[in-house]
């Protein structure tokens, strides 16, 4: 039976004592439930290998405790947390066969070689592999994505208590990538093993996660289910990270009821107060805000409408189900090209055309200005 994994305040500061010290995680604290896939997502360097690599005891974590049921493993020694782990470069043995790699494990653990032959035939069919079992050749006879499943199924082989999978499909092309992930959740729910994924590809962590979390330099910054974090971001990092998020630049005007009115530039929006992501005290006229609107929530026409901001066309993608448009607005509204999802092509419009944008009501959210990268 699984359990649940737990990070209490968790701290890990490489070179501590030295003259360059990493404080590569902060006060990291959540629980990932028994049997979950979960998703940590993060830019480069926010400390996701960190943490992987202190979950298996890798690392020894400056402070805190992580907790597997009511067990505290942190001073555990790392062969015997029973955690397998599929390393960011998931280099496999050349000189073995694919049956030896994925046996390394039980081979270790001195495991009796009927129940060695048992349990790597098992694995491999759950990967899919039955067939390359067969032939069984060096793993430099596979393709990318076949010696992918050779290193998970390594990690699968003595039945780990939790399993970690870091940037596991780096190494693919795109749409090897996309299958390999459904087939990861498929095998993680078949085995029911608690996992951590790690990935910097938000879709990626979006498709395959029941939750994620969202880290940055080290602190964790939201955790949820992909929709939570799409629908209800709690800050403009998380919003743009999770999907895209365009900015424009406002001044609170005043409080009217349960509507916020913003200035930007000459124009007024109106945002409900309900989708104010920053402290209500920012909401005093006068306050600098980002409004925050989606692709799909902005309009694109060519003529000027009620409430909206001049841009110019900078490119028109047509990218089947809806049509992009790429568009330069004023450097004092927005400091990024903004990108517009319409259904179909709009007519008239073409690149090199000025243009104006227009919010969708009740949509826009209100961030605060703070770190916003
Ligand atoms: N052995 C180490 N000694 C000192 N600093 C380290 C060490 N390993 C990692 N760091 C630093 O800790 C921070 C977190 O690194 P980590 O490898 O956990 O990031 P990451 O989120 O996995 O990044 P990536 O997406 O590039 O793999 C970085 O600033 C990194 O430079
Ligand atoms: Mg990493």
């Amino acid at each position: 039976m699984s359990q649940n994994l737990t990070y209490e305040a968790v701290d890990k500061i490489y070179d501590e004592k030295g003259k360059n010290p990493v404080h590569a995680l902060k006060d990291v604290s959540f629980t990932i439930n028994a049997g979950e896939l979960f998703c940590l997502l993060g830019p480069s360097g926010c400390g996701k290998t960190t943490l992987l690599r202190s979950t298996a005891g890798l690392e020894t974590i400056s402070s805190g405790r992580m907790m597997y049921g009511d067990v505290d493993i942190s001073t555990i020694p790392p062969y015997k947390r029973n955690i397998g782990m599929v390393f960011q470069s998931f280099a496999l043995y050349p000189h073995m066969t694919i049956f030896e790699n994925v046996a390394y494990g039980l081979r270790v653990r001195k495991t009796p070689d009927a129940e060695v032959k048992r349990k790597v035939t098992e694995v491999m069919e759950l990967v899919g592999l039955q067939e390359e079992l067969k032939r069984n050749p060096s793993p430099t006879g596979l393709s990318g994505g076949q010696q992918q499943r050779v290193a998970i199924a390594r990690a699968l082989v003595y039945d780990p208590d939790i399993l970690l999978l870091d940037e596991p499909l780096a190494n693919l092309d795109a749409k090897l990538r996309r299958y390999m992930r459904a087939e990861i959740r498929r095998i993680q729910k078949a085995t029911n093993i608690t996992t951590i994924f790690v990935t910097h590809d938000q879709e990626e962590a979006m498709a395959v996660g029941d939750r994620l979390a969202v880290l940055k330099k080290g602190v964790v910054e939201q955790i949820g289910t992909s929709d939570e974090l799409y629908t209800q971001p709690r800050n403009a990092f998380v919003s743009n990270f999770i999907g895209k998020m365009n900015f424009l630049e406002s001044t609170i005007a005043g409080l009217d009821g349960d509507m916020v009115h913003c200035k930007i530039n000459g124009t007024e929006l109106v945002v409900p107060v309900e989708k104010c992501r920053c402290h209500m005290d920012r909401l005093a006229a006068g306050h600098e805000v980002l409004v925050g609107a989606r692709p799909e929530m902005l309009v694109v026409s060519k003529e000027p409408v009620a409430r909206s901001v001049r841009g110019t066309v900078k490119i028109i993608q047509h990218l089947g189900q809806f049509v992009r448009y790429e568009v330069d607005l004023d450097r004092t509204i927005s400091e990024t090209i903004f990108e517009i999802d319409m259904p179909g092509m709009v007519r008239g419009v073409h690149e090199h055309d000025d243009v104006y944008i227009s919010v969708k009501p009740d949509v826009a959210a209100l961030f605060s200005k703070e770190g916003r990268e």
